[in-house]
């Protein structure tokens, strides 16, 4: 199905807004996470996630988001400090809510901390939080935060019980996991999505969306009215490759002509 089909079958496109009914522009938070994943493979010191980062401020995100994972597989400690003293929009610390996680970002301060549930098997935060089963550790998390005056946001599948819970543990936030619906962007899975963010407004919540989300798929959900900020990272970091290939390419090129025409 494509984006307009798909958007028009689910009754979420309507003629463009004018004047005061104009709506408020989606904040674009981009994890830099795969930038380090890149960098790791090899060792190097680049390329660096926070160099990236910035690059990405100057671009127009609204904000970065980074993972520090338990196993460290990405992001690294030093990486959360150089960012939290370099950005000059806001850092967005995605964390599983351990001990260690709480001590670090009540050490770092960034922004906004985002709950997520961690595997070290997975390849990636594969669903949303057990909100209900893990409310002892999410609520030491948030008593940290409340206290560091520091902004949460919970990472929960679209469904309105999550929801409901994150509300009664009183965060900010939610960030409404967007896994299933890019392997499905069916309107069934939009509807999920729209109706997890309806419920989140009127309760008083901001209403975040991420994972898997690309080029593509990414209009479909700037289209529900009650979300108000998207994270995005492996398909930003992938078009970068793509589009950034020519111009890496012509660079080396030149690099290569530069050394020919010093040969004796
Ligand atoms: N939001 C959260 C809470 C995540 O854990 C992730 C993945 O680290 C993302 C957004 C970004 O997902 P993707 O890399 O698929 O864009």
């Amino acid at each position: 199905m494509t984006d307009d089909k798909l958007l028009l079958a689910s009754g979420l496109l309507k003629p463009m807004m004018k004047g005061k009914d104009t709506p408020m522009p989606v904040r674009l938070h981009i994890n830099v996470d795969h930038v380090a994943t890149v960098r790791n493979a090899r060792g190097t010191p680049y390329p660096d996630p926070v160099f990236a980062a910035q690059v990405c401020e100057h671009a127009g995100a609204d904000g970065i988001t980074a993972h520090l994972r338990e196993d460290r597989r990405h992001i690294r400690d030093e990486d959360i400090e150089r960012l939290r003293l370099s950005l000059v929009t806001v850092l967005n610390l995605e964390m599983a809510a351990t001990d260690e996680m709480i001590a670090i970002a009540a050490k770092t301060k960034p922004e906004v901390i985002t709950l997520v549930p961690e595997r070290r098997e997975e390849q990636t935060t594969e669903g949303g939080l057990d909100v209900k089963g893990q409310a002892g550790p999410i609520k030491a998390a948030l008593a940290m935060a409340r206290e560091q005056g520091i902004k949460t946001s919970l990472f929960i599948a679209p469904e309105i019980a999550d929801v409901e819970a994150s509300r009664e543990l009183g965060v900010e936030q939610i960030e409404l996991h967007t896994g299933e619906f890019a392997h499905d962007p069916s309107p069934a899975q939009l509807e999920r999505l729209a109706k997890a963010a309806a419920r989140g407004k009127a309760l008083g919540l901001e209403v975040a969306a991420g994972h898997g989300l690309t080029r593509h798929n990414v209009i479909a959900v700037a289209a529900i009215p009650d979300i108000v900020e998207v994270n995005i990272g492996h398909a930003v970091i992938s078009d970068a490759v793509i589009h950034g290939m020519s111009g890496a390419v012509r660079a080396f090129r030149a690099a290569l002509d530069r050394g020919v025409a010093q040969r004796p």
